[in-house]
């Protein structure tokens, strides 16, 4: 087929940004031009994944993947080349032009796909009218039993199956064939007979965001040995990974008033029910695994969401990790606790409305709630107990990325446990530096005060020379570059001395040095304190080192990507292409020899 004009695809790729396309799968950090993360694309410890920001394309030193925005989004959605573009259109706000298709296959496919869909909305008024004839008494009474009004039924499209042969026979007389039947889902076949797939259950249609029917969830009316829910089975046009249940109606709320957040939920009755009680914005995962592809829907409509899933899901390892996969795409997540075995539609049922909302308001942030199952989950009052609650509740506390979180967090464990903050602090940050799958040196605790890599490398660097380490003599000084004025009047010094044979001393040089840079090296004095003989010396001087040198490959990449930008002769910018790409690898190697 012959796709996407050339024009089109220029405003595509301009309005798409590479890093910020890349940004909202990997965790990037920003050296110089570059970008840098772990690979999207294989297992790695070390990020060598780059994405060039002034070239738009990306390049993985490790799997030697590469290409441009399109390329990426088809690698990491596992779609084809029209749909990645489609995928990025919608994302960026624009509208696709006409596609021309020259190959008929695609357009059979397209046939295909709305016959499907003409057939399941087909379907559905006819489980819909079905609810209506006195034949579906037993449907009605549970409809009342469940406390689902005449109204919601409608709203939610809710339907009944009487019997296994008269929707097979309604669709043959509207003259849709067996096989389109059966390839949207709705019909099965047994020995050359046909039946409808959800025989005499109370039917719930799924709804996509475009408001077409794509399936069908059927319940059954009483206890069985077997499933009560019963859904249609994966077809070309439903798959279950990517379905929010009720996405349809909170499109058309985001639309009219906006959306500020959602709630999810697990099943078909949670979402009528809390609809039902005024709780509009819900969606159900339909199961209690998200996956990714539902999360990134959630976060095409709103920022942040209310996990509301049954009492007792935290049990479930896989319900965690559903969650962790809406932190990843960006999401602020809170977790609604409900009491143990009760779903949110039991919640409505027994405490009302008001007793769900006063449960909406005191939801947790999903790192509290983590915290709180580990609560549950080892008794503190036994020496081992206690002892695994912190080990576990440290790990999890490592996972946050402000550090006043961090602290409030082990104010509570210290509260629980009775362990000192100051302890609980030591184990954090020794679990961070063992963690080493961060390319970013470990920045030692005594820094809080300091944000810049750099300023905090270089003191300690000149801390080592100036308390006479073994390690930072034995290493050249001349060879550093600093970038503060002050430390370069001490690296002076140091070399001064060491060039005439005598000893650096630190108080020597206390006496000499202007006030004004007293302060500066009071900071670094403080870094030869009791607090630092935790690590190891050697390796942080050496990490410091580094440091510095990437710094100064980051700011000169700077320098040449500003340089590139502004260069219009070709062959100039192909020579300053490949110096950014040489500084590029340059740093690559640093950061593998860590
Ligand atoms: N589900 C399913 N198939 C099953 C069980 C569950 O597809 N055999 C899905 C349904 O979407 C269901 C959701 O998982 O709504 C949650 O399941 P569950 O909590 O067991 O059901 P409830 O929604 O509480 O069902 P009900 O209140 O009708 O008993
Ligand atoms: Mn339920």
């Amino acid at each position: 087929m012959k796709g996407f004009d050339g024009r089109f695809l220029e405003e595509l790729k301009n309005k798409s940004d590479l890093v910020s396309v890349v940004e909202k799968y990997v965790r990037l950090e920003q050296r110089g031009g570059n970008f840098w993360g772990k690979c999207p694309f294989h297992h790695e410890k070390t990020a060598s994944f780059s994405v060039n920001s002034v070239g738009q394309f990306y390049y993985c030193f490790g799997c030697h993947k590469s290409g441009d925005v399109i390329n990426f989004i088809m690698e990491m959605e596992s779609l084809d080349f029209n749909d990645a573009v489609r995928l990025l259109a919608e994302r960026a706000n624009m509208k696709l032009p006409e596609i021309t298709y020259d190959d008929e296959k695609v357009k059979e496919q397209k046939q295909k796909k709305n016959r499907a869909l003409d057939l399941l909305r087909d379907t559905a008024k006819f489980y819909c009218n079905n609810l209506r004839l006195p034949t579906a008494e037993k449907h009605n009474a549970y409809l009342v039993k469940r406390g689902i009004s005449n109204a919601v039924a409608l709203k939610f499209g809710v339907g009944a199956s009487l019997n296994f042969s008269s929707l097979p026979e309604h669709l043959k007389s509207l003259g849709y064939t067996y096989q389109e039947m059966i390839d949207a889902g709705v019909v099965g076949e047994k020995n050359g007979r046909y039946f409808d797939e959800l025989g005499g259950r109370l039917i719930i249609p799924i709804i996509d965001r475009f408001n077409q029917v794509i399936a069908f969830g059927g319940r059954l009316l009483e206890k069985a040995d077997f499933a009560k829910y019963k859904n249609t089975k994966e077809t070309f046009v439903f798959s279950k990974s990517n379905t929010l249940y009720n996405i349809n109606n909170v499109k058309k709320i985001k639309n009219e008033r906006g959306l500020s957040d959602l709630i999810i939920v697990e099943g078909y009755m949670d979402t009528i029910s809390l609809v039902s009680a005024g709780f509009e914005n819900v969606v159900a995962s339909m199961g209690t695994s998200l996956t990714k592809d539902q999360a990134r829907i959630i976060k095409r409509f709103c920022d942040k969401v209310y996990i509301s899933y049954d009492g007792d899901f935290a049990g479930q390892k896989a319900s965690i990790r559903g969650l962790e996969i809406l932190k990843e795409e960006g999401l602020e997540v809170k977790v609604v606790a409900l009491p143990d075995g009760l779903d949110p539609d039991d919640v409505i049922k027994k405490q009302g409305k008001e007793g769900y909302q006063v449960l909406l308001e005191s939801a947790k942030p999903l790192i509290d709630f983590k915290l709180d199952i580990l609560k549950k989950t080892f008794d503190v009052n036994t020496v081992d107990g206690k002892r695994k609650y912190v080990t576990n509740a440290i790990k999890v506390i490592s996972e946050s990325a402000s550090s006043a979180e961090q602290d409030d967090l082990l104010k509570e464990v210290r509260n629980v446990t009775g362990t000192t903050f100051e302890s609980l602090k030591r184990e954090l940050y020794g679990l961070e530096k063992n963690k080493g799958e961060e390319k970013v040196v470990a920045t030692p605790e005594f820094t809080d005060d300091v944000g810049d890599k750099t300023v905090v490398a270089s003191r300690f660097i000149l801390a080592s020379y100036l308390f006479g380490k073994k390690y930072a003599t034995e290493t050249d000084i001349k060879s550093i570059n600093f970038s503060l004025p002050v430390h370069k009047e001490i690296q002076k010094y140091v070399i001064e001395r060491l060039e005439s044979g005598q000893t650096v001393r630190f108080n020597d040089l206390y006496e000499i040095i202007g006030e004004n840079e007293k302060q500066e090296l009071s900071r670094i004095a403080g870094l030869e304190t009791d607090e630092n003989k935790k690590f190891d010396q050697d390796v942080y001087f050496f990490d410091c080192l580094r440091t510095l040198k990437i710094e100064e490959i980051n700011a000169r990449s700077k320098r040449l990507s500003k340089m590139f930008k502004d260069e219009t002769d070709t062959e100039k910018r192909r020579k300053l292409a490949q110096e950014l790409s040489q500084l590029l690898s340059l740093k690559n190697d640093l950061n593998k020899n860590n």
